[in-house]
């Protein structure tokens, strides 16, 4: 089968052909990003109303191009996949209404995608040997999350952060630093010339008892080191990544061994998946710490880890495949949890 995927939720608009065959091994056909750098660089930040237009002019040639890159036409898809949430409503509305108007017009079946489902089913696209169940983490701009992925549709939540996510805080250390937008890989590529023990940073809740995540005291201290003008850039870098492994480590770990200690059916990987899944520091310290559990780390290559359509395209074959489609009144959601039972958490603010 042959699934169209589109994806608007932030400041990427994407588009791809995905392929899933009758094992459910999934191809990339044609798979296109575009980032809207130059739109947003003037404001330091991404501008909803600003991501929402761009995406609105460029979202129907991109399609065109990747089917034309496939070879392919909308009558050949089988299924038309689009991104429902979360992300900024303006974006999401227009990537879902663009899926929505191709599937009335070819009168192919509408799938609406969960972005964080499209991160967390994306290493079974690299991976076909990926079975359920797996542990995620899930490493983006938005979000820091450990998931029991059970199977499709079926996540438990075991932690996430109480302030910032993991991406936000590579960010913010890159705007601390000069480093412009998108910070992660310019800290990661700044942190190699560092020394990763020369500034004496925090590790927020490790050693803690309770499952979750904190990186805002990491960047308060991130922007001392700086101000104090006593350290070398490359070595806030490298030391603001080391301790950012060292707290999703602990943090890991303590989730496997809560996994392992519940009789719970065993894991069959450990696996990274979201933007900051494609920094290399953070993958090789987390295969030793998988291997220390008899588990392999899956790692989808980086143009899967950071925002695509190919992620969105994978997880709507999977939900075609098993009969999920959605009616063409499906809404647009800003905050959409995998795990809608998973309880508040103390101290957090409103991320799901
Ligand atoms: N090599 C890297 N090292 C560290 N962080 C990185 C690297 N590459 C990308 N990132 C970070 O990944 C984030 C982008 O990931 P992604 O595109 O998945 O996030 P998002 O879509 O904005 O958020 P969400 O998926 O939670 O809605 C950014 O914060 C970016 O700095
Ligand atoms: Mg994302």
């Amino acid at each position: 089968m042959l699934v169209l995927g589109i994806e608007t939720t932030c400041d990427e608009t994407a588009a791809a052909v995905v392929r899933i065959d009758a094992a459910g091994h999934g191809a990339i056909l044609s798979n296109v990003v575009r980032a809207q750098l130059d739109e947003h660089a003037p404001y330091g930040g991404v501008v909803p109303e600003i991501a929402a237009r761009a995406h609105a002019e460029v979202i129907a040639p991109m399609v065109g191009a990747v089917l034309a890159d496939a070879g392919l036409t909308l009558e050949d898809m089988d299924a038309i996949a689009a991104t429902a949430g979360p992300g900024l409503i303006g974006g999401v509305m227009v990537g879902l209404v663009t899926g929505k108007a191709l599937a009335m017009a070819a009168d192919k079946p509408l799938i609406g995608v969960n972005h964080l489902e499209g991160h967390a089913l994306s290493p079974r696209l690299a991976d076909p040997d990926l079975a359920y169940p797996y542990l995620l983490l899930l490493v983006s701009g938005g979000h820091c999350q450990i998931l029991e992925v059970r199977g499709l549709g079926d996540y438990r939540r075991l932690a996430t952060t109480i302030d910032d996510a993991l991406g936000e805080a590579f960010d913010k250390t890159a705007k601390i630093l000069g480093l412009g937008y998108p910070g992660g890989p310019a800290v990661e590529r700044l942190a190699r010339e560092g020394d990763p023990r020369a500034v004496p940073l925090p590790r927020p809740l490790v050693g803690s008892g309770e499952p979750h995540f904190s990186f805002a005291g990491l960047k308060s201290a991130v922007m001392r080191a700086k101000d104090s003008g006593l350290h070398a850039d490359a070595d806030i870098a490298a030391s603001f990544q080391q301790a950012a492994i060292d707290c999703v480590i602990d943090r890991t770990r303590l989730a496997l061994e809560s996994v392992r200690d519940s009789g719970a059916e065993g894991m069959s990987a450990l696996v990274v998946a979201g933007g900051v899944a494609a920094n290399a520091a953070l993958r090789g310290a987390l295969e030793t710490l998988a291997a220390g559990f008899g588990l392999r780390l899956v790692a989808p290559p980086g143009k899967l880890c950071t925002d695509n359509a190919a992620m969105i395209g994978w997880a709507g074959a999977e939900r075609f495949a098993l009969g999920y489609t959605d009616p063409l009144d499906l809404p647009a959601r800003p905050r959409w949890p995998l795990d809608a039972n998973a309880a508040p958490v103390r101290g957090a603010g409103v991320k799901a």
